[in-house]
């Protein structure tokens, strides 16, 4: 410590069981502190119920406007068994094939790797994909699932989906608690760790990806979703697209939408595609500007 430099003035107060909150309505609401966890968790999904509500009207309006108006949006079917999302996949790849012959594509949510999989085998080589998974499940709960569903195998092993026995040799490892190696796809790269730490890690050696084709939100989850939007969508200028794979969930990735949307005050979007059911949604970024 620099000796010069004494230590600055303290002000107290004098020590308080409770906090001395400023706003009357605060201080009223304090009073039914002593109300169980099991309450407060009540009133807690409450809130969270009204706010679903307000979300999925304002998912209807969205549709109103941004799809129904719009007869340039292509609707696909529902996923089903036999058709899966590749309709709505495959229209995403001919927008990638048709406007560039290289770039990026990242994934948030690669779980087993078949989006991947099916993105990567449609591709040419000239394209880089990274796809980001803890590989541990969802973190949070998420529309009634609890926190760690949808883990899967605990790693990507649909991108050895061409050689059944080096999969299955991965699944059998993963379950050993060996991790999984390279992807056989010279030019696919996973990212494994929480997006908050892999996301970061991949910028700060990366930067900021330059030539954005694609980029999947497969995560589910609004804290899962929000912080890529705000991170990497904000401050990309250029032309490219993004596929929501459960858009419709009006409390996570919809939210999280039009929220970024709000924040970057952001116009200049369009719907590609949607779903039947609006689960689905892929809209093209920065429709008036060219490709990066
Ligand atoms: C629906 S799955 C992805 C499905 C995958 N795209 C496929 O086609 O098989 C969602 C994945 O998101 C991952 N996930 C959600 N939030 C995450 C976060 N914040 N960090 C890392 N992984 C996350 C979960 O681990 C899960 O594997």
């Amino acid at each position: 410590m620099n000796e010069q430099i004494k230590p600055l003035f303290v002000a107290t107060a004098p020590f308080a069981e409770r906090p001395r909150h400023a706003g009357k309505s605060r201080r009223l609401l304090a009073r039914l502190s002593s109300l169980s966890a099991t309450a407060i968790d009540k009133i807690e999904w409450f809130g969270v119920t009204i706010q679903k509500i307000a979300n999925t009207l304002r998912f209807e309006q969205f549709w109103k406007e941004r799809i129904a108006r719009d007869q340039r949006v292509t609707i696909v079917p529902t996923f089903n068994k036999s058709t899966g999302k590749h309709p709505i996949w495959n229209i995403a790849l001919n927008w990638v094939n048709a406007n560039s012959s290289s770039g990026t594509l990242l994934e948030l949510g690669t779980n087993n790797g078949g989006s991947l999989k099916y993105f990567v085998d449609h591709l040419p080589r000239t394209f880089r994909l990274v796809g980001f998974d803890c590989f541990e499940g969802l973190p949070e709960s998420w529309d009634g699932l609890p926190a760690g569903s949808i883990k899967g195998f605990g790693g990507p092993v649909e991108l050895w989906a061409d050689d059944p026995q080096k999969r299955r040799e991965i699944v059998a490892n993963l379950e050993r608690g060996i991790g999984f190696p390279p992807p056989p796809q010279p030019n696919v790269n996973i990212e494994s760790g929480l997006f908050s730490e892999s996301v970061t890690r991949y910028l700060s050696k990366n930067g900021w990806p330059d030539d954005l084709r694609l980029i999947h939100f497969d995560a589910d989850l609004y804290i899962s979703t929000r912080p890529i939007l705000d991170t990497i969508c904000g401050p990309l200028k250029y032309r490219y697209i993004i596929l929501f794979d459960e858009f419709y969930s009006a409390n996570h990735e919809f939210k999280a939408w039009r929220e970024f949307v709000d924040l970057y005050r952001f116009s200049d979007w369009r719907v590609l595609s949607a779903s039947e059911d609006g689960s689905q949604v892929l809209i093209e970024m920065n429709v008036h500007a060219s490709l990066g």
